[in-house]
């Protein structure tokens, strides 16, 4: 069974699993809804980022952006306490690279395994990453071993980029459409959409929700879900053929959408904006591998990755280890049927818009909260 599976039938949250309630209902971590299984090799940048002894224990999605960096989520390697809205630390064990099927260990895949260490392992999220909102909700994870056989995407570093309206790929072994999680990742095209435009009707997110640090995609019916956490969004083809275009260029990673379930079309999946988080993303690589290095501030010459405690100047808030619940088992490699006890949610209605409608801030000032927004945070405790 599915690590994911045990935890969350346990009533706990894994990384890809971890929502947040917010005052629409809540919200959940986002499998691809609505899509189809891609082929074989189709996607070489798209790794798997799990735990345990076999491929099942994938639970996150990423993305190769150097020859020994992965591109992936924050909370992808910690864990967000609901309750208490305290984050710990839970990183994943191994990324997998060249891998299709999660049950076929006679693929040529890679497996790597990771130094799960905090500040000076391999695995680094970003230093203003808020468990509660998921703001900056990026996370890099170092290779010890250069991967030079796949071809690392490109990090969109172009505001402009997409445009509305743009077509998206996004590809993971996350839940699909049956509510199983498959062994076989799939695929999606979904659409830009301005930020405005993802809080605003017919579409239901608060307007405080969607930082500028994020970008929605939506589609009917279509959606990134949960375990596709970390993914990569990158430009599309137009459809009918869809995929991704080359060279691979990504503007976002799979981050969250609402809990209630995947692909409802009231709320477009949320991703992580690349252009908000380069910055951060080459410093990080460029200081730690000496790649990326051309447009980063950072100079090193590129080399080997550094171990040690090397990420310059980035303070590393160390947290507690997250404790996995007592009943993990070991995964067995058979797919198995998502029982999600956390979307059975009651509906919660979402909040009237705070103030006069139409007061919304333009995106780029400061969003301060009105005081009738917190009255609704102080009522469901979180965000
Ligand atoms: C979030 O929702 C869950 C499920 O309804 C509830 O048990 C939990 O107390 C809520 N957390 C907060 C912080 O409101
Ligand atoms: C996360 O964001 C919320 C809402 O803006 C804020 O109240 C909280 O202090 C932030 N947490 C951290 C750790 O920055």
């Amino acid at each position: 069974m599915r690590l994911k599976l045990l935890i969350i039938l346990g009533g706990l949250t894994t990384s890809c699993f971890a929502y947040l309630n917010d005052t629409d209902g809540s919200t959940h971590h986002d499998g691809i809804y609505g899509g189809e299984e891609i082929e074989p090799g189709s996607r070489p940048y798209l790794v798997s980022l799990g735990k345990g002894s076999s491929g099942l224990g994938q639970f996150c999605g990423g993305s190769l952006i150097s020859k020994h960096a992965i591109l992936t989520a924050a909370h992808c390697v910690t864990e967000y306490d609901e309750n208490d809205g305290s984050l710990s630390w839970n990183p994943p064990e191994w990324v997998e690279l060249h891998r299709h099927n999660l049950c076929d260990d006679t693929e040529d895949f890679v497996r790597v395994h990771l130094d799960q260490t905090q500040c000076s392992g391999d695995v680094v999220f970003h230093p203003e990453y808020n468990g509660t909102t998921d703001d900056n909700d990026v996370a890099i994870v170092f290779l010890s071993n250069a991967i030079d056989d796949i071809v690392p995407v490109i990090l969109n570093s172009d505001p402009n980029v997409p445009a509305v309206d743009d077509p998206l790929d996004v590809a993971g072994w996350g839940e699909v459409d049956d509510g199983s999680y498959p062994v076989i990742p799939s695929s999606v095209t979904l659409y830009y959409l301005t930020n405005e435009a993802c809080m605003s009707k017919p579409f239901k997110w608060g307007w405080w929700m969607i930082t500028d640090n994020m970008m929605c995609a939506f589609a009917k019916k279509k959606s990134s879900c949960h375990c596709d956490s970390g993914g990569p969004l990158v430009l599309g083809k137009a459809e009918p053929e869809g995929g991704p275009m080359n060279p691979v260029v990504q503007v976002g990673i799979v981050s969250f959408g609402i809990k209630k379930g995947c692909a409802l079309n009231r709320y477009p999946a949320v991703y992580t904006r690349i252009t908000s988080v380069i910055d951060w993303i080459r410093d990080t690589v460029c200081g730690r591998t000496g790649e990326l290095c051309k447009e980063s501030k950072r100079k090193r010459k590129e080399g080997s990755i550094r171990r040690a405690k090397s990420i310059d100047g980035m303070e590393c808030e160390e947290l507690p280890e997250y404790v996995p619940p007592k009943k993990w088992k070991p995964a067995e490699c058979v797919a198995q049927e998502a029982v999600i006890v956390s979307m059975t949610r009651t509906h919660v209605e979402p909040p009237s818009k705070p103030g006069k409608p139409d007061k919304k801030p333009k995106s780029g000032k400061s969003k301060s909260k009105p005081k009738s927004a917190k009255k609704h945070m102080n009522i469901f405790g979180t965000l």
